[in-house]
């Protein structure tokens, strides 16, 4: 338990997408979309209320300031010696992987990627103008692995020009190792494919693991890669985004520059996302993000154990990162397990087909919320599968 997590506001009333009731009800838990049910740290607010305070929006530039801090970050989290040149910003880490794509691909090109995959990504891909080609984890005993095999023919036949790598990986929560991200790395090169690397998940890594950062993981990974990340999972800071997209390579980092620049985010970037971005990236949040981490943990086991013991036709995989359960229906015989968990037992959930037509039997499980609406949430579901 822990008193700060334990209470957040009612996400019912504020335009939540994750707690949005359906017609009628009021009592629907909401345990869908990848965002926190708890308040910000403290640092968060005091940054924004300055910049309320002086209540002008000016265009600005990113001051040397912005840049020590980030680079800072990389250095103290990753033994990263990150480069000013190499940073830039997007207001969305979609968009600034849809820009990556088209900066690293042509139309008709293919695209590789990890299923299950976070629905999103396919559809930039497509928008793209590109073709996706899946390389299906291998999953045994609940657990998820690389599938480097599968992925090697599929360089090799298919011949995408990028790799979009999701890491920690989204829906199930596999925090790649240094050997695995070297030998993804290695097959890339002996390929000739570019990487852009998506670690928005990033920050929550719970015990035995670590977050290993595509730009650290080698020189050949630094030739080959766009890495994108944000605050945003780690700090709940959805709606104050700040994608920071780092190019180490000039010309890879000139291709990525042709296609952002004409944007102009960095002529207007929103100072409040900047401002919150930064406070939790000089240390002032760390504590905080340590205290999150072991709620977090706690939630994990506890849901994990309860589906195991009281619900055992629900198959969870233990993340190793983030706050997402993703589980096996398959044993509870249902048409639609998202469906009857919203209707039966008020619990709303990512259906598993947004993750791959193969994934219509599973389910994606947020358990950022409070000890005691999780334990509810739980309770009911408990309820609802044994009158199914
Ligand atoms: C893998 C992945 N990438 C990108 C995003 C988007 O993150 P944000 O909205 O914080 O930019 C999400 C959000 O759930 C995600 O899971």
């Amino acid at each position: 338990m822990n008193p700060f997590f334990d209470n957040a506001p009612d996400h019912r009333k504020n335009g939540s997408y994750r707690w949005e009731q359906p017609a009628g009800r009021d009592d629907v838990i909401g345990m869908g979309t990848a965002d926190l049910d708890y308040c910000c740290p403290e640092c968060v607010k005091e940054a924004c209320l300055a910049i309320a305070q002086e209540n002008a929006y000016n265009y600005r530039k990113k001051p040397d300031s912005y840049f020590q801090i980030v680079t800072d970050w990389y250095r103290r989290k990753y033994g990263l010696l990150a480069e000013k040149e190499w940073l830039s910003n997007v207001p969305s880490t979609i968009g600034a992987i849809r820009i990556a794509l088209s900066a690293l691909t042509r139309p008709g090109d293919a695209v590789i990627m990890q299923s299950p995959f976070f629905g999103p990504l396919p559809r930039a891909v497509e928008s793209a103008g590109c073709r996706l080609v899946e390389n299906p984890m291998i999953r045994q005993d609940g657990v998820y692995a690389l599938d480097f095999a599968d992925f090697e023919q599929k360089l090799r036949d298919e011949k995408p020009s990028v790799f979009l790598l999701v890491n920690p990986h989204n829906p199930t929560g596999r925090v790649f190792s240094q050997k695995e991200l070297d030998r993804l790395v290695a097959l890339c090169e002996q390929y000739d494919v570019k990487i852009i690397s998506d670690e928005v998940h990033g920050l929550i890594i719970y015990p035995g693991k670590k977050h290993i950062p595509v730009l650290a993981v080698s020189p050949a990974a630094r030739r080959l890669s766009v890495q994108v990340m944000s605050m945003s999972k780690g700090f709940n800071l959805m709606s104050l985004p700040h994608a920071i997209v780092a190019v180490a390579d000039p010309v890879l980092r000139a291709a990525w520059n042709d296609e952002v620049i004409p944007y102009s985010f960095g002529y207007a970037t929103n100072p409040f996302s900047m401002a919150a971005a930064v406070k939790v990236m000089d240390g002032s949040a760390d504590q905080w993000l340590s205290d999150l981490t072991d709620y977090l943990k706690e939630n994990r086991d506890l849901a994990v154990s309860f589906l195991q013991n009281e619900v055992p036709g629900m198959r969870a995989t233990v993340p190793e990162g983030s706050f997402l359960l993703w589980i096996d229906c398959s044993e509870l015989g249902l048409e639609n397990p998202a469906e009857f968990l919203l209707e039966k037992a008020g619990v709303s959930v990512n259906d598993g087909a947004e993750f791959g037509n193969a994934y219509g039997q599973f389910i994606r499980m947020n358990f950022a919320l409070t000890r005691q609406n999780l334990q509810t949430a739980l309770d009911r579901i408990k309820k609802a599968v044994a009158a199914r």
